[in-house]
């Protein structure tokens, strides 16, 4: 049976409280995509913004740390899904086009964002995607409610409509065509240039460690022990995860395939599959600052 589509009948057919809803969370998603396409670093390996640095940082705290640990060796993959259903979710929410796989697309997305990059955000409600979870799932009754006793009921689309199928592949193309787009836009990431402070020494005792962009934009770490200050690219010489620092055991210690470098011996592998030491950033003590050189 033939689904007929009116956008303006898909707004109209809405109640008036899941309009409102419907059209803050499409324009949210289809920015939270945008957000990404344009940002130069989220799929640069080098970048302290790549996913792949983001989900390295979630691996302590988030109750998904065993699924993450396989994502990150994935990250650009991963970066490009988490772009791409942004978008289509958006879209497919404003233009009502099967609008209750989205709302539950956006349920998904958010309780994922949830677990992971807003898991340690105390109390729970200053997190944003616990409220984005509860409006998308509230956005999914509001509309299977509507949608009951009426024709269509399934949740999801009738792949034998034809005309169904064309509507959903030209949101696939349409959230394909906007990350390129956003790609046209990139601008270049903000790093900071030789000679900038990365701290002030009297913030930063022996001990401290502090993740920096180095002046040619890569992610590093900065440390301070006794020995004095130095600093080292924070991607993995294997296959280019992010490392991050372990304070137990005192290494930095690649996810995707468990190498240990060790910052008080110039970066050298300590175990692992690389056997090339991390590449050392230099830093001095300049004044009351600590700066790269
Ligand atoms: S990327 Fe393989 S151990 Fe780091």
């Amino acid at each position: 049976m033939m689904a007929n589509y009116s956008l303006s009948k898909s707004w109209q057919n809405t109640p008036i409280g899941a309009r409102i809803i419907r059209l803050f969370l499409g324009i949210t998603f289809i920015y939270g995509g945008w957000n990404k396409a344009t940002d130069p670093g989220f799929l640069d390996p080098k970048s302290a913004h790549y996913i792949g640095a983001q989900i390295t940082s979630y691996l302590d705290t988030s109750p998904l740390s065993f699924a993450l640990t396989h994502m990150v060796e994935h990250a650009t993959v991963f970066g490009w899904l988490v772009m791409l259903s942004e978008f289509a979710i958006g879209i497919a929410t404003l233009t009502g086009i099967a609008l209750e796989l989205a709302a539950l697309g956006g349920f998904f997305l958010s309780i994922t964002l949830w677990l992971t990059a807003t898991w340690t955000v105390k109390p729970y409600f200053l997190g944003s995607d616990t409220a984005y979870a509860i409006l998308w799932l509230a956005l999914f009754f509001l509309v299977r409610q509507n949608t009951k006793g009426r024709r269509v009921t399934s949740l999801l689309p009738d792949l034998g409509d034809r005309r169904e199928v064309i509507r959903i592949l030209g949101i696939a193309v349409a959230s394909v065509a906007a990350v390129f787009v956003g790609g046209k836009f990139k601008t270049s990431n903000p790093t900071p240039e030789t000679g900038t402070a990365i701290a002030k020494l009297v913030d930063f005792p022996v001990g401290s460690t502090k993740s920096f962009t180095a002046a040619d934009g890569t992610a590093a770490m900065l440390f301070r022990t006794k020995a004095g200050v130095f600093a080292y690219s924070t991607i993995c010489t294997h296959q280019g995860c992010s490392v991050s620092y372990n304070s137990n055991s005192n290494h930095l210690i690649c996810p995707c395939h468990g190498a240990q470098f060790d910052p008080a011996n110039g970066g050298a592998v300590i175990s692992g599959p690389t056997k090339i030491a991390l590449p050392k950033i230099n830093v001095a003590v300049k004044g009351t600052d600590i700066v790269q050189i």
